[in-house]
């Protein structure tokens, strides 16, 4: 052991590589920590994406997705009801669709009465004071799974935008209010930005999902939706390559001149240096998706006892602010805010 003469050169030495600024006496107790806090969630920053499905009764569970559930449109509206009254902004709705109402080029996209509309007429009549997105992309309804036309085994991208753009219109007609083109065909955002004012629908957004790239953590979402069984083949021709970074900044560039009011990165926590590099170069609204596969990560370790759910849920969110994030979509968006109300 060392003796006290020698403990205190231990003390001065260290006073004088720290120049006697200990970092730690701010983080002494919770009001100072958070009295110094940069960054933290509120319920502000969360968008919540939800699963409709056709029919009445009871939600009905997502097996990989714990907690998850597809609800009526019925329930959708209570769902809205319960995220305007924990203060979340946003509801994204994204159809359950059957192999029924799957074909090959996504009729169903261009169904004024589709699922999605339905629910978003429902929801602004009853809940007004909520903004709704809605995914553009033809995958919820295509037989082969893809987010556009197939032909010869090749995904078409303008053929696919002129059926985006009517996709765009039909929801911004029902009442979306943030358009969320999800597919990622070149030039996109600016064909649907045009369609929407050609038709007087200037005030209607648009949150681009700028880099999205092909991504394991999809896996969920796509059982959520029906089209686990339907997808041939991968995205990879469309979603970007998980080795780039500035082809992200490009994407986004593009996005922005094009018209986005906001763009997004996904997945969510794998890709936080491109959302970091995003909110650097481009200072727009940016946002993080927390994928359906990040979510399940997180529940499976959780419910084997191995994290703390709760304090794993809220370390991603602080992550996302912390890198620059306006705000998060993310499964556990009613949780986070029931939470933190009880705080
Ligand atoms: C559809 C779409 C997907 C997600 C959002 N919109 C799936 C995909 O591209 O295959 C994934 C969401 C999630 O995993 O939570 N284009």
């Amino acid at each position: 052991a060392m003796s006290s003469g020698e403990r205190r050169d231990l003390s001065r030495t260290i006073d004088t590589v720290t120049g006697g600024t200990r970092l730690r006496r701010l983080r002494q107790t919770d009001w100072v920590r958070r009295l110094v806090r940069e960054s933290d969630v509120t319920a502000s920053d969360l968008i919540w994406p939800i699963f409709v499905r056709e029919g009445a009764g009871d939600p009905e569970a997502v097996a990989s997705m714990p907690g998850v559930f597809r609800y009526s449109v019925a329930d959708c509206v209570e769902a809205a009801r319960r995220a305007r009254d924990l203060e979340i902004p946003v509801v994204a709705l994204f159809p359950f669709t059957g192999t029924e109402r799957r074909d090959e080029t996504g009729s169903e996209a261009l169904n004024p009465d589709n699922l999605v509309c339905r629910a978003t007429r429902a929801i602004k009549d009853a809940v007004p004071e909520i903004g709704i997105l809605c995914d553009v992309a033809l995958d919820p309804y295509t037989s082969h799974g893809h987010d556009g036309l197939v032909k010869d085994g090749r995904i078409l991208n303008d053929e696919t935008i002129e059926l985006l753009c009517r996709q765009a219109l039909v929801q911004a007609r029902a009442g979306c209010d943030i358009i969320g083109p999800s597919d990622m065909m070149d030039g996109r955002v600016a064909c649907i930005r045009a369609a929407l004012d050609g038709e007087g629908l200037r005030d209607t957004m648009i949150m681009s999902y700028a880099a999205k790239y092909a991504s394991a953590f999809y896996g969920p979402f796509r059982d959520a939706v029906g089209s686990t069984g339907a997808l041939k083949g991968d995205k990879r021709t469309y979603q970007m390559d998980m080795g780039n970074t500035d082809e992200a900044l490009r994407e986004a560039a593009q996005d922005i001149h094009e018209g986005a009011d906001m763009i997004m990165v996904k997945p969510g926590l794998p890709y936080l240096d491109i959302l970091a590099r995003l909110v650097d170069e481009f200072r727009m609204p940016t946002f993080a998706y927390q994928t359906s596969g990040e979510y399940a990560v997180i529940m499976a370790a959780a419910q084997n006892g191995w994290i703390d759910g709760d304090r794993a849920m809220f370390e991603t969110m602080r992550s996302f602010k912390r890198a620059g994030a306006s705000g998060i979509l993310s499964y556990f968006s009613p949780r986070i805010a029931e939470s933190l109300q009880r705080r």
